[in-house]
C-alpha cells in the first residue's frame, strides 16, 4: 500500500524534467519510476480467507494481527515467551489452547535439531510439507485445498510426483497426529506448526507467528498447483500470483532452499545442497544462486530462472547483500504467515500460539563448517558427509580424515598428470 502511493507520486512527477530540466534528471526520474513500478508490481498485500469479507470492526485481535501482517503493517516475527506452562493432562493445560502446543513443540524440536546445531532432514521436510499442503490452493479453487491437512489425510496426494521425498515426514506427522489428536489438534495445524518450529530450529531462522484452529479436509487438493524445478519464471510468477503471493514474497519464500539438500531432481547427485551451508537458514543461498558457487552446490533451474527475472532479481540481490539476513527473515516470516493461511476461512477465530515456539538462534557458525567447505569445494562423492549433513550430525574427525586423504590423492593425481604432460 505505502508503495502504491510512492508510485503514484512518482508518476505524477513524470512531467517535472521538462520543468526543472537539469542534466541527468530524466534518467534519475526514469530509474525512480521503474523502481516504484517494480515495488507496485511485487509486494503481496491482498486479503485472504474470511478477512476479505469482514470489516475492521468485526475483526478479533487475531484477525487484526493477521491482517496487519499480511498487508505489511506488522511484523510476521515475534519473540513472545510462554511462562508457567501448565503440566500436561491437567485442567489448567486443557483450559489454555496453546498448552498442548508447547508439548508438541518440544517433541518436534527434538527431531528437528541435529547434534551440530544444524537442522535435520526432518526439519527441512517439515518446511516443504507446510508449503506443499498450503500451496494446493489458488484464487480459483475457493474453499478447496490450502492449509487443510489433505497432503497427509488424502492418500492420493503423496502419489503425485511433485510430493516425492515427503513420505517420511508424512509418516511422522501421522504418528504425531495419533498422539495429539485426542487433545483437539488438527492435522492442518500440526503441519503448519511443524513448518514454523522447523524454521526457527534451523540456525538463524525467523520465529514466525503461528496460529492454530484450522479445519481438516481429506478431500485431495486440486492437482497442478505446485511448482516444478524446471519451470520458467513467467510460469512460476503467475502460479504464485494466483495464490496471492507476489514476486517479492516468492523471492523470500524461495530462500527456504538455503537449508536444503536435493535428492530427486538429479538422483546421481542425491544429498547435494542448494548452498554451502545446508541446515542453516542463512542468505548464502541467494549469493551462490547468483554465483559464483562451489562445485557441489546444486542450483535448481527454476531458481536460476527466477533469480534472473527483473521482477525477482532486485530483491534476490538485496537478500544476498549487506543486511540481507534480517531483511530476508522479516519478509519470509510475513509471507509464510500468508502462505500458512491459504484456503483458511476462519482466520478471525484462530488462536496465536507463537509463544510456544523454541527461541530463535541469531548467531551461528558450525564447528565443522571447514569440513563442509572442503566437501562442497570438491566433486568427490562422499555419501558419509552428505548423510551426516542430512542428519544434522557433527561431521566426525574420521570423516574429515578420509576427506582430507581423498583431496590429497586427487591433488597428487592432478599434479602427476600436469607434470607428465609438461
Ligand atoms: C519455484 C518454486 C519452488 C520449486 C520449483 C521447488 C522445488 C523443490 C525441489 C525440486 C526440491 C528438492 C526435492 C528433493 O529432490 O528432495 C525442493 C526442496 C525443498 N523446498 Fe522447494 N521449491 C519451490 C519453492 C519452495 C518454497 C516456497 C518453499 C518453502 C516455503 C520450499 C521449501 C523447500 C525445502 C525446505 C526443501 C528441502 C526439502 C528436504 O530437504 O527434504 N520450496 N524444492
Amino acid at each position: 500500500m505505502r508503495f502504491s502511493s510512492t508510485a503514484a507520486a512518482l508518476a505524477g512527477a513524470a512531467f517535472l524534467p521538462s520543468v526543472l530540466g537539469y542534466p541527468g534528471m530524466d534518467k534519475l526520474l526514469g530509474e525512480l519510476q521503474d523502481k516504484a513500478k517494480r515495488q507496485d508490481c511485487c509486494d503481496s498485500t491482498e486479503l485472504i480467507g474470511d478477512l476479505i469479507t469482514l470489516s475492521d470492526s468485526q475483526l478479533s485481535p487475531v484477525g487484526h494481527l493477521v491482517k496487519n501482517i499480511i498487508v505489511g503493517n506488522a511484523s510476521g516475527e515475534s519473540n513472545e515467551d510462554y511462562y508457567n506452562v501448565p503440566l500436561l493432562n491437567t485442567a489448567s493445560c486443557a483450559a489454555d489452547t496453546c498448552c498442548i502446543w508447547q508439548y508438541i513443540a518440544n517433541t518436534m524440536e527434538a527431531s528437528f535439531r541435529g547434534a551440530s546445531g544444524r537442522c535435520t532432514n526432518a526439519a527441512r521436510a517439515a518446511v516443504r510439507l507446510g508449503f506443499h499442503d498450503a500451496a494446493g490452493w489458488s484464487k480459483s479453487t475457493g474453499p478447496l485445498g490450502g492449509a487443510d491437512g489433505s497432503i497427509v489425510l488424502a492418500p492420493s496426494e503423496i502419489l503425485r510426483p511433485k510430493n516425492n521425498g515427503l513420505q517420511e515426514i508424512i509418516q511422522q506427522m501421522q504418528i504425531w497426529y495419533n498422539q495429539y489428536h485426542g487433545y483437539g489438534v488438527s492435522m492442518a495445524d500440526l503441519i503448519q506448526f511443524g513448518a514454523t518450529v522447523a524454521t526457527v530450529v534451523c540456525p538463524l531462522g525467523p520465529r514466525i507467528h503461528s496460529f492454530v484452529g484450522r479445519y481438516d479436509s481429506s478431500i485431495p487438493a486440486p492437482d497442478g498447483l505446485l511448482p516444478g524445478p524446471f519451470d520458467s519464471a513467467d510460469f512460476l510468477i503467475d502460479l504464485f500470483r494466483d495464490k496471492t503471493i507476489q514476486p517479492h514474497g516468492l523471492t523470500a519464500l524461495l530462500g527456504a532452499h538455503s537449508t536444503s539438500q536435493q535428492r530427486f531432481v538429479d538422483t546421481s547427485r542425491a544429498g547435494d545442497p542448494q548452498d554451502g551451508t545446508p541446515g542453516v537458514w542463512d542468505v548464502l543461498y541467494y549469493k551462490q544462486t547468483l554465483g559464483p558457487k562451489p562445485p557441489r552446490v546444486f542450483t535448481f533451474q527454476s531458481d536460476i530462472n527466477l533469480s534472473e527475472d527483473p521482477r525477482i532479481y532486485p530483491e534476490f540481490a538485496a537478500f544476498a547483500g549487506p543486511g540481507g539476513q534480517q531483511h530476508w527473515n522479516e519478509d519470509y516470516a510475513r509471507e509464510y504467515v500468508r502462505l500458512s493461511l491459504l484456503g483458511v476461512y476462519n482466520i478471525n477465530n484462530l488462536t496465536d500460539c507463537t509463544k510456544t515456539l523454541p527461541n530463535a538462534i541469531t548467531t551461528y557458525v558450525a564447528a565443522d563448517q571447514w569440513i563442509v567447505d572442503l566437501w562442497v569445494g570438491t566433486t568427490i562423492h562422499l555419501q558419509a558427509v552428505a548423510d551426516a549433513l542430512l542428519n544434522g550430525s557433527l561431521i566426525t574427525n574420521l570423516l574429515s580424515l578420509i576427506l582430507g586423504i581423498l583431496l590429497k590423492v586427487k591433488r597428487t593425481v592432478v599434479e602427476t598428470v600436469a607434470t607428465g604432460s609438461a
